[in-house]
C-alpha cells in the first residue's frame, strides 16, 4: 500500500472533474514527508481514497495525481497512457507538414510533469521538478518505446544525459515550408517552440507584403514563417545572442537573404527609441509571472509592453500578442490588451484568438494548463 496524504480542504470535485494538482497547502502537513516521486495516495477528510499520484518535496504543487482507481502505476500504466498520447498525435499530425511535434504534455495526456517533444526523430524529455524526475527517470525508455507510430532515435534529458545517443551533430526540423535547427541541450525550453505553431501559420497569412517586427524572436521562427510567406522585411529582436545567431542560420537555410535584419537589444529599449513603425508587430515575452504572487507586477509588465508594441504598429496594421504565463488568465490578458491599446490611444479589434496547438492538450477541469494565450489585433486607421 503506499503511504497516505489526507486533504484538509474539500477538493474532492475538482480531483473527479479531472484537475491534476494537488497544493501543499491543501493536504495535512505529513509528520514524515515521503522523499520526491513516492507514489501516494490522496485521501479525503474523512481518511477515503480519491486519488492515486506522485509526491513532490518541493514547490507549490504536493501531489500530481496519475488516477483516480485504486490501480498499479507502474510501467503498464505509463505505457498505456504513453499509447493514448501517440494515437491523438497521429491523427493530428495527419493534417500537419512538420516532422516536429509535442508527443507528451504532461498533464494533458495524464502524465503530470512530464513533456517529450519530437524533432525529426530526436526525442527529447523534460521533466517539471524533482518529484516528477524521481518518478518517471526509471521508465523513461518504456515510455518512449510505447509512443507507437513515432520511433524515437537518441532521447535528450535536459540538463543530462542523452539516452541511447549521441545526439546528431544538426537537428533540422521542417515546418511546412521552413526549416529551423534546433538546439535541444542549450537551447530555450526543449528547443523551440512547438506551442506557437499554428499561431506562426496565423501570422504568416497576414504577413504578404509587410513589415514585420519580431520582438522576442528567439530563433526566427514567426520571422521566417512571415518571410516565407511573402513579407517585405522582418526584424528580429532578441536579448540571446546564441538564439539571433541561430536566426541567422535559420535565415539563411532558408534562403531570405535579404531584407531581414536581426537586433541583439533588450526590447523595452528598442521599442522606448524606435523611431518607426511596422504593418505587423509579433510580441512573445517570457513568463513575467513565475507565480501567482508576482501577478499585479507581471500584469503591469504586460500593460506597458503591449502599449509599446501597439505604439509601433503602423496605421490600421496588426498587433500579435502573447502571453506565457499560466497565471494570466485568458480573460486578463485580453483586459490587460485593452488597457494596453487605450493608454496607447488606438484603437483595435480582435481578428483572433488563439493558443497553443492541439499537440499542447488540456483537461478541462485544468484551465491552468492554457497557459499560452495569442490574440491577433487588427488596429483601427
Ligand atoms: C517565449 S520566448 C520567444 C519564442 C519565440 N517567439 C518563438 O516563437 O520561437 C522569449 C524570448 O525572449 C527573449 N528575451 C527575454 N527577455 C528579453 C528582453 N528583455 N529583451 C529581448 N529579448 C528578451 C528570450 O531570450 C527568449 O528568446
Amino acid at each position: 500500500m503506499p503511504p497516505s496524504l489526507r486533504l484538509r480542504k474539500p477538493l474532492q470535485r475538482a480531483v473527479r472533474l479531472g484537475h491534476p494538482w494537488i497544493y501543499r497547502d491543501a493536504l495535512v502537513p505529513p509528520k514524515h514527508a515521503p522523499p520526491p516521486g513516492t507514489v501516494v495516495d490522496l485521501l479525503d477528510e474523512r481518511g477515503a481514497f480519491i486519488a492515486r499520484g506522485f509526491f513532490d518535496a518541493d514547490g507549490p504543487i504536493a501531489i500530481r495525481i496519475l488516477t483516480r482507481e485504486d490501480e498499479p502505476v507502474g510501467p503498464a500504466l505509463l505505457a498505456a497512457r504513453a499509447a493514448s498520447a501517440a494515437g491523438l498525435r497521429a491523427a493530428i499530425l495527419a493534417r500537419l507538414d512538420t516532422d516536429a511535434v509535442r508527443l507528451l504534455h504532461g498533464e494533458g495526456d495524464l502524465l503530470p510533469g512530464l513533456v517529450l517533444d519530437a524533432y525529426a526523430g530526436v526525442g527529447v524529455v523534460r521533466f517539471d521538478g524533482h518529484g516528477a524526475r524521481a518518478f518517471y527517470r526509471p521508465h523513461v525508455e518504456t515510455i518512449a518505446d510505447a509512443l507507437r507510430g513515432f520511433p524515437l532515435g537518441p532521447i535528450h534529458l535536459r540538463g543530462e544525459e542523452t539516452l541511447r545517443g549521441p545526439l546528431p551533430d544538426e537537428i533540422v526540423i521542417r515546418e511546412g515550408a521552413a526549416r529551423y535547427e534546433v538546439d535541444v541541450v542549450r537551447g530555450q525550453k526543449t528547443g523551440f517552440f512547438l506551442d506557437q505553431r499554428e499561431n506562426r501559420a496565423l501570422v504568416a497569412m497576414h504577413a504578404a507584403g509587410a513589415s514585420v517586427l519580431n520582438l522576442f524572436g528567439y530563433t526566427g521562427g514567426f520571422s521566417i514563417a512571415a518571410a516565407l510567406a511573402g513579407a517585405h522585411d522582418t526584424t528580429t529582436v532578441d536579448s540571446a545572442r546564441p538564439a539571433l545567431a541561430a536566426a541567422r542560420r535559420n535565415l539563411r537555410r532558408n534562403r531570405l537573404d535579404e531584407g531581414h535584419r536581426l537586433v541583439a537589444a533588450d526590447v523595452r529599449e528598442l521599442l522606448a527609441t524606435a523611431r518607426r513603425t511596422w504593418d505587423l508587430v509579433v510580441c512573445d515575452p517570457p513568463s513575467f509571472a513565475p507565480s501567482a504572487k508576482a501577478l499585479p507586477a507581471a500584469l503591469a509588465a504586460y500593460r506597458e509592453l503591449n502599449r509599446a508594441a501597439a505604439s509601433v504598429v503602423a496605421p490600421g496594421g496588426l498587433l500579435a500578442t502573447a502571453s506565457c504565463s499560466s497565471h494570466v488568465t485568458p480573460a486578463a490578458f485580453q483586459a490587460i490588451v485593452a488597457e494596453a491599446l487605450a493608454l496607447a490611444g488606438i484603437s483595435g479589434r480582435i481578428l483572433a484568438v488563439r493558443g497553443a496547438g492541439p499537440d499542447h492538450p488540456v483537461p478541462p477541469a485544468f484551465p491552468e494548463g492554457r497557459y499560452l494565450k495569442f490574440l491577433l489585433v487588427a488596429t483601427s486607421t
